[in-house]
């Protein structure tokens, strides 16, 4: 009798959970309203007017499950124009909702509003959100955090915190008014005076060891850190004193566990790492500074922290800010490309994957930086780059314009001609030593609107070669729409006899973005499955500015579920 009793009691017991699992498990929609707004933000000892989301630096994190839909009302109250991008979101079938201004929206003017729709297919893991106008995202930035579906779990044993760490770059000025000067004077853009952790630069800046972030651990137990490289325009080391990281994702997608003491990210990567409370109970920096490769040329020099805090550390006197100074990690050298080339090229997909292996589109594009002779007309105020000119940048020779009165993909799907030409080359328009000692006539590029239009479906193979015109330099390439995987990187120039045998096809990492190495190469591919336009840029901003991207015009697939949407009827209009 008992045991028949506990058994029904059992059997009741599991139904009661198959059925609560199979309800919660529905996907779920989240409501969210963004304000764009100036609110007085205290950095560095100084106050200034920075454009937020809700008032908040960095703004509101996202949270939702695999499958989740969301639905995000922005309304503009700023006087500067704006729109979000929801980086490394795949947008299947919702381009509308991707963001870059002049892209596939026009921007939200000033009073405006327009609410971005979408839903999360397949994807686990840490992504961002950031505004795509201008350098708004200096200041518009915030975390979307990707959870296994309800019910399902992550391919590592449960982390006991989570905790989201994005590193930002700040300015002792509006962001806007530096790319404006930028602009104008055809100069490199002033660099920043600070890097963040979640929009705090730590100890090491002044006015600011009060609010330095703090990360609590436990000893004995394993957290999940979630690091997002959201600065503007600058490569990040990362590193946590006396501790190993386990990385285990990237840019929403699971790698094969490695374990490394340091990270790099470009701008618009994330990496997720496991850490465990396996030292002495005590305090320890957690650190964050340039990867620079470039030459001749300024950057940001310094370092920002957070502090890692067991629970239990000798804390007697932390009230009155005098407890134990944290142990400060060593951090590689600025210029330490072989750190940098050792990290990236570890990452792994958790297991065989399907690769395409035929090519329907082998295309090769050089990716760097350029010098525009100034016009005659050009007061020489306006030609502050080197020697008197201004600087550019270009993929394949064309240096990237975007339209100003209506979006890519609007002109795209409605057959407006006049706007964006089919017509990037597959190829650079010429060949030459990309890395080597390039030619001054090769320096100064076209500029247009030019996109590359791909069959739905096709198979894509694209090397991003660095070039060394004016320098060269590591550049964060990045995807919209899509995920790719990285089957090789390289330094020098690509060779298609010998560096095809280097290709990963069992196992390569899936990315949005790569870091396409200094004087290097990087060879990505992806199925054209996600009709639209969608931009390919780096995701250094001030190099946007300068042009360096394109656009992939994906066409429709006959299909039922193979074509975009239609226009939600509140895209804003020019
Ligand atoms: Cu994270 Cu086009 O951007």
């Amino acid at each position: 009798m008992e045991v028949l009793n506990s058994s029904i009691f059992l059997l009741g017991l599991c139904l009661l959970l198959a059925s609560s699992t199979i309800s919660s498990a529905e996907p779920r929609t989240q409501n969210h309203e963004f304000v764009i707004q100036a609110t007085p933000v205290k950095r560095l000892c100084k106050t200034q007017n920075s454009i937020t989301v809700n008032g908040q630096l960095p703004g509101p994190t996202l949270e939702v499950n695999n499958g989740d839909t969301l639905v995000i009302k922005v309304t503009n109250k700023a006087r500067y124009n704006v729109t979000i991008h929801w980086h490394g979101i795949r947008q299947m079938r919702t381009g509308w909702a991707d963001g870059p201004e002049f892209v596939t929206q026009c921007p939200i003017r000033p009073g405006g509003s327009y609410t971005y729709r979408f839903t999360i297919q397949g994807q686990e893991g840490t992504l961002w959100w950031h505004a795509h106008s201008s350098w708004l995202r200096a200041t518009v930035y915030g975390a979307l955090i990707i959870h296994p579906k309800q019910g399902d779990s992550y391919p590592f044993p449960k982390p006991k915190r989570e905790t989201t760490l994005l590193l930002g770059e700040w300015w002792n000025a509006n962001p806007i008014d530096v790319v404006r000067e930028a602009t104008r004077t055809g100069a490199a853009p002033n660099v920043s005076d600070a890097y963040t952790i979640n929009g705090q630069p730590g100890d090491l800046y002044k006015c600011s060891s009060k609010d330095t972030v703090i990360v609590p651990i436990d000893s004995g137990e394993t957290n999940l850190l979630r690091i997002i490289n959201a600065a503007l325009n600058q490569q990040l080391f990362f590193t946590v004193a006396n501790h190993k990281l386990t990385v285990v994702g990237a840019d929403a997608s699971y790698t094969k566990p490695f374990t490394t003491t340091t990270l790099m990210l470009g701008p618009g990567q994330t990496t997720d790492v496991l850490i465990t409370g396996d030292q002495p109970p005590s305090r320890y920096y957690m650190a964050a500074r340039a990867y620079f490769s470039a030459q001749n040329a300024a950057f940001d020099n310094t370092t920002t922290t957070a502090i890692l805090e067991y629970k239990s550390a000798p804390c007697s006197n932390c009230k009155n800010g005098s407890s134990t100074k944290p142990v400060m990690p060593p951090l590689p050298a600025y210029n330490d490309t072989n750190t940098s080339s050792a990290f990236t090229t570890s990452f792994r997909s958790p297991r065989k994957v399907e690769v395409p292996t035929e090519i329907d589109e082998n295309l090769f594009f050089t990716v760097g930086l350029g010098l525009n002779n100034c016009p005659k007309n050009f007061p020489s105020s306006r030609c502050q780059g080197p020697n008197g000119t201004r600087f550019t940048a270009s993929m394949n020779n064309v240096s990237f314009v975007l339209p100003n009165n209506i979006s890519i993909l609007q002109a795209y799907q409605q057959n407006i001609p006049g706007v964006v030409t089919s017509d990037f080359p597959a190829n650079p328009p010429r060949q030459f030593d990309y890395t080597g000692n390039v030619s001054q006539s090769l320096w100064q590029p076209n500029s247009g609107t030019k996109g590359y239009p791909l069959k739905y479906g096709s198979r894509v193979q694209v090397v991003l070669q660095d070039t060394s015109i004016v320098t060269p330099e590591n550049h964060p390439i990045h995807l919209h729409g899509y995920d790719f995987y990285v089957l090789a990187e390289g330094f020098g120039n690509f060779n298609a006899k010998t560096d095809t045998k280097k290709f990963n096809l069992v196992d390569p990492p899936m990315r949005n973005t790569v870091a396409v190495p200094v004087n290097g190469w990087a060879v990505i591919r992806f199925v054209a499955d996600n009709p639209g336009a969608w931009i390919m840029h780096c995701h250094l901003d001030v190099h946007i500015n300068w042009g360096l991207a394109m656009v992939f015009l994906v066409d429709n697939g006959v299909g039922k579920l193979q074509s975009i949407e239609s226009p939600p009827s509140d895209l804003p209009l020019c």
